[in-house]
């Protein structure tokens, strides 16, 4: 791909639980640019479709459900919280960011109707550039322009430890042996999925971040931000990155 036509996008995909979240809202704090969560926005869809007991195999309600769909997302209110969410104008941060609604999330994530309603949503979020995007699919299909494609991962275990010690901080009672179940069967879900599944883009850079902390991750990603060096290692006209 020609450099110029490269969009000023950081894209962050990965598997759940590897801290995504963490670093994505580092960066976007350190390049002074939005953060953009797409998986708070299948969690909110998959919200309402349990909030209203919709039929997922019926069409026409997820097409009437997805057309009146109502998201926001505002800032964090503070540098180390999540992305808040309005759905139809009612604040719903807390009640998207469960275990169960990790699930519910994942399952709506492989229906193309929802697939494309929020594609296109995140991809009108992201049009003028200066977005740091987190998710799936943010490198492989909302963004295949970007500049910078980072995949994060770490090993189950690990991701597990992180999840665990995340939801405990919040109050929420878990138990690990669960969430490192969750997180094998969200993942084979997301990866088997045949819609945009979570995989790496071929013009990714892979970073482990089982022995590496937020910090030192978020530090990397700046580097080659600030360095006008794509993620395959090009370095950038440097007016593409004013
Ligand atoms: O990142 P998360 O755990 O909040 O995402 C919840 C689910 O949403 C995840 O299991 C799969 C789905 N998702 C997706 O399919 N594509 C994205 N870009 C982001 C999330």
């Amino acid at each position: 791909m020609n450099y110029q036509e490269r969009q000023k996008v950081v894209t962050i995909d990965g598997p759940s639980g590897v801290g995504k979240s963490t670093v994505s809202r580092k960066v976007a704090t350190g390049l002074g640019w939005t953060y953009l969560d797409t998986g708070a926005m299948y969690r909110a869809v998959g919200l309402q479709c349990k909030q209203t007991g919709i039929d997922l195999k019926n069409a026409a309600a997820l097409a009437e459900l997805l057309d009146k769909l109502d998201i926001h997302l505002l800032p964090p209110l503070q540098e180390d919280s999540d992305v808040r969410v309005l759905l139809a104008g009612k604040e719903v941060s807390e009640a998207i960011r469960t275990p169960e609604m990790g699930m519910i999330a994942s399952r709506v994530s492989a229906i193309p109707a929802v697939r494309a309603k929020l594609t296109a949503l995140q991809q009108a979020m992201g049009k003028n550039g200066k977005i740091v995007a987190e998710g799936r699919d943010t490198g492989t299909v909302v963004f295949p322009k970007a500049a910078w494609k980072f995949y994060l991962d770490a090993s189950p275990k690990e991701r597990c430890r992180r999840r665990v010690e995340q939801l405990r901080a919040k109050g929420q009672q878990v138990a690990p042996e669960e969430i490192l179940a969750q997180i094998i069967e969200r993942d084979q879900h997301d990866r088997e999925r045949s819609i945009a599944p979570l995989r790496m883009a071929k013009d990714a850079m892979l970073i482990d971040s089982s022995r590496l902390n937020a910090g030192e991750v978020t530090a990397w990603m700046l580097k080659q931000v600030r360095g006008h060096v794509d993620s395959l290692g090009n370095v950038l006209d440097a007016d593409n990155n004013k």
